[in-house]
């Protein structure tokens, strides 16, 4: 049925007339227990949506909406494995990236987690070589340097993991992420590096993405320049994908690649062979921690109840947020320096999964989806962009991220990290008004611009450590809220059509500007005039 049909979703809009105007300053007051009654604590992560804009009806009626919607028999359906992805006609299955030894989850009748267990101990095996300085170059010397090339889900799960566990990271070794098709990518990566140390862990799901084959190509040149041998790309690079004939094609033994699946999307790709780099930094047993910890959040999202279900409860506030209240984005806050990629990594993951327009069954919303996700580490953030979320006209939900244990204990630095978030989610909540102003003596023309409105909604995550494990949790929550979001939108998170058409332009393009004969352009008449100038100019 359309969602907007439903009765379910009526009855949430004809309460948010009246619940959407409710303010946080009265809910608070009305009820000392709040803080309580809307605190969900499960998989090490303690989940404070108090300072939210609801209350218990509007809990109830977004669970009962997640209900009919039918979300449970869709988890279901995801993590045994069904082709949920129908426009691509594939099974969805990041959770069997991490399910434990022994579990069953079958994919056209055949089990793929034994598969899943023979890829990490082969990764297991080479990781432990490079780690010890067993893995050797071409000419003998030990692989100091890891040079991970990929884009999209091959780059910013790998990039914001080993950023994220540079604490548990083996400091010996230097890695460096290439993802961008321009040049300067590559060549700052590379300029202080000895080819003669260095591997490229070239990573893509289909090994035809133009920018990721275009920096593997600028890397193998880079390396024989320096190598001479060709026997030498043996010894100096792997490949992470699906496509073994590409990556023969492309001149990496498929002996040194490291595989996936067409069940894991790019997107949600970092537990599988993606991060290979991520366990070389970190170390199997810390990657297995990741996964652990991953796996824990599943089992939650797979069996809570939605009123005490994490990744549901993240799912149905952002509905909530952006479909009754208006909410066009989302900024997430991580009061962690470690996790300062972990916003750009949740923008692929959040908005290239439910930035869609059309239904599973192709017919246009008439409601809006996915928000937009943004966020910097505080407190940084603080001194630049939060005046608009505090005073501005847009309402900008936040998550803010927090651990109780520094990870670096600094004199007074953690206790003044954690009173800053504290206080972040307390002046969004709760503004000053003018008669609080005014008792402070602040003067009447000056009032307007101090006050603050308050009633920013917000949801704090207060984590102990940021362990691997912890990354795991997270990571998992925020595919699960998105999953969430995905199904009572009625959208497929799992496919990613709007990249194509940009794809195919570029394709035409390129060789209208690398060509020595003035070429014929039918583009538009702006696109026409920008080929031609930079032609002239170039
Ligand atoms: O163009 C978008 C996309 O397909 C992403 O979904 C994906 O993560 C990225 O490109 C890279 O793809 P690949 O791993 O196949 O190189």
């Amino acid at each position: 049925m359309k969602l907007t049909e439903m009765k379910e979703w009526k009855a949430l809009e004809a309460h948010s007339a009246k619940a959407g105007k409710a303010r946080l300053r009265d809910l608070f007051a009305a009820d000392p227990k709040r803080a309580e009654k809307f605190t969900v604590e499960a998989a090490g992560i303690y989940f404070d949506y108090s300072k939210q804009r609801v209350g218990a009806g509007t809990m109830n009626m977004l669970c009962d909406l997640a209900e009919a919607s039918g979300l449970r028999g869709k988890i279901e359906a995801m993590f045994s494995g069904e082709k949920i992805n129908v426009t691509e006609g594939r099974a969805v299955l990041h959770t069997a990236l991490r399910a434990p030894k022994g579990t069953v989850v079958k994919v056209d009748g055949e089990d793929v987690v034994p598969q899943v267990h023979e890829v990490l101990d082969r990764m297991e095996a080479f990781s432990r070589k490079v780690r010890a300085g067993e893995w050797k170059g071409h000419t003998g010397k030990a692989i100091k340097n890891i040079v991970n090339i990929g884009i999209g889900g091959s780059d910013l799960g790998p990039v914001m993991a080993y950023e994220a566990l540079k604490n548990y990271s083996q400091r010996g070794l230097t890695f460096r992420f290439v993802s961008n098709i321009d040049g300067t990518d590559f060549a700052e990566a590379v300029q202080d590096l000895d080819p003669a140390e260095t591997l490229f862990i070239v990573a893509s799901k289909t090994f035809t993405t133009l920018e990721t084959m275009t920096n593997a190509q600028t890397a193998k040149d880079w390396a024989l320049a320096a190598l001479k041998d060709p026997a030498a790309i043996a010894k100096h690079f792997v490949a992470l994908s699906t496509n073994a004939a590409k990556v023969a094609g492309f001149g990496i033994d498929t002996a040194n690649m490291f595989g996936f699946w067409d069940w894991v999307g790019g997107r949600y790709s970092m537990f599988s062979a993606i991060g290979l780099s991520t366990m070389i930094a970190i170390g199997p047993e810390n990657f297995r921690a990741m996964l652990a910890g991953a796996r824990e959040m599943d089992e939650h999202y797979r069996t809570a109840p939605f009123d005490v279900n994490l990744p549901a409860l993240m799912g149905l506030l952002n509905v909530w947020n952006n479909n009754f209240l208006g909410a066009a984005s989302i900024a997430v806050l991580p009061y962690e320096q470690y996790l300062k990629r972990f916003p750009a990594y949740l923008q692929q993951m959040t908005m290239e999964s439910n930035g869609k327009r059309v239904t599973i069954d192709g017919q246009a919303v008439d409601y809006q989806t996915s928000q937009v996700y943004w966020g910097e580490p505080g407190t940084n953030g603080q001194h630049s962009f939060y005046q608009l979320i505090h005073q501005g006209t847009k309402l900008i939900p936040c998550d803010f991220i927090a651990f109780s244990k520094a990870a670096h204990s600094l004199g007074r630095h953690h206790d003044l990290l954690m009173a800053n978030v504290f206080a972040q989610a307390e002046a969004l909540a709760f503004g000053k008004t003018a008669d609080e102003l005014k008792q402070e003596g602040v003067k009447d023309w000056l009032i307007p611009h101090k006050t603050f409105e308050g009633n920013r909604p917000s949801t704090t995550m207060l984590l102990d450590e940021l362990t691997p494990a912890a990354l795991g949790r997270l990571v998992a929550l925020y595919e699960h809220s998105v999953f969430t979001q995905g199904m009572i939108w009625q959208i497929g998170p799992f496919d990613q059509w709007g990249v194509e058409l940009g794809k195919v332009l570029a394709g035409r393009i390129a060789p209208e500007l690398e060509g020595k004969a003035e070429p014929e352009l039918k583009h538009d008449a702006s696109t026409n005039a920008l080929i031609r100038r930079y032609r002239a100019r170039k």
